[in-house]
């Protein structure tokens, strides 16, 4: 069973009106690795992503999780299974703190509800001390008591990876985690996403426009191309690609 993929697309084929977004793409997702999905702006990365973790509904194909078929289960069950997906910016409470945020998500996953007049401090602390570890994981716990709204964009991302991983989700997919982030925030992401590599018990399927992190943390990477999958490969076998480079580089590497 060990080599059973823990994601697996099977000929996964979305269409928008007469667009194809994604078009027959078929990726075995290893566990325990971290697998980047590169591409072209419009490449289908994000829809890729939407069909894994249910917000989109296939056209045809299949999504299987650990061998089993998921194609037809709804967000909210995938992400019970442990397919997690990285927050959006709108889903942090930016006038609770930055511990509140994280705990808000340790309780969701624990499903002790979400009552807010109730004294969390008594009843809640062993939630909290778990938010706080976390917190420490992605280097944010010097900020837990800060509002989230008080953040920078790239602690934002932070938080939201943070978030995430209160859910305890087997799978983590990030989409572009340093997106907006400034050149000197890019580094800490990247320590973030080693780290979790490093502890061996998360898949990691991420989908990023810097080249060179991307060469950094990745097991293997997928390229995408006008929804099609053109290559699938280790990541100096990418590198080296001429069609990658065609498609993707546009002949220069962007770097970052
Ligand atoms: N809900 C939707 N309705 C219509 N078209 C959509 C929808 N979602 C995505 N698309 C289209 O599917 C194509 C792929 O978009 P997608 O967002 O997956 O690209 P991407 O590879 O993530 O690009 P980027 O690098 O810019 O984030 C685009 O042409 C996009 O306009
Ligand atoms: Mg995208």
């Amino acid at each position: 069973m060990s080599n059973t993929p823990i994601i697996e697309s099977k000929a996964i084929t979305i269409r928008f009106g007469g667009h194809v977004a994604v078009n027959e793409v078929s990726l075995q997702i290893e566990p325990f690795k971290v697998k980047s999905i590169i591409g072209p702006n419009g490449a289908g990365k994000t829809t890729f992503f939407n069909l894994v973790s249910g917000e989109y509904k296939a056209t045809s194909g299949s999504v299987l999780f650990k061998g089993k078929d998921i194609t037809h289960l709804d967000p909210a069950d995938r992400c019970k299974l442990g397919i997690g997906r990285s927050f959006q910016l709108t889903n942090i409470f930016p006038t609770l703190t930055v511990l509140e945020n994280v705990r808000l998500s340790v309780q969701s996953r624990e499903n002790v509800g979400f009552d807010f007049w109730r004294n969390f401090r008594h009843k809640y602390a062993h939630l909290e001390d778990e938010a706080y570890d976390i917190l420490k994981s992605v280097l944010m716990d010097a900020k837990w008591h800060d509002e989230a709204s008080n953040l920078t964009h790239g602690e934002q991302r932070k938080l939201e990876i943070a978030m995430l991983l209160a859910l305890k989700p087997e799978v983590m997919l990030l989409d572009e985690p340093t997106a907006g982030m400034s050149i000197e925030e890019v580094p800490a992401i990247l320590d973030i996403i080693k780290e979790i590599k490093s502890r061996s018990d998360k898949t990691i399927i991420l989908v990023e426009h810097k080249f060179d992190m991307i060469m950094a943390v990745s097991d293997s990477i997928a390229v995408l191309q006008e929804g099609c999958l053109i290559a699938n490969d280790t990541p100096q076998a990418i590198a080296s690609n001429e069609q990658v480079r065609a498609a993707y580089l546009g002949g220069g590497m962007k770097s970052g």
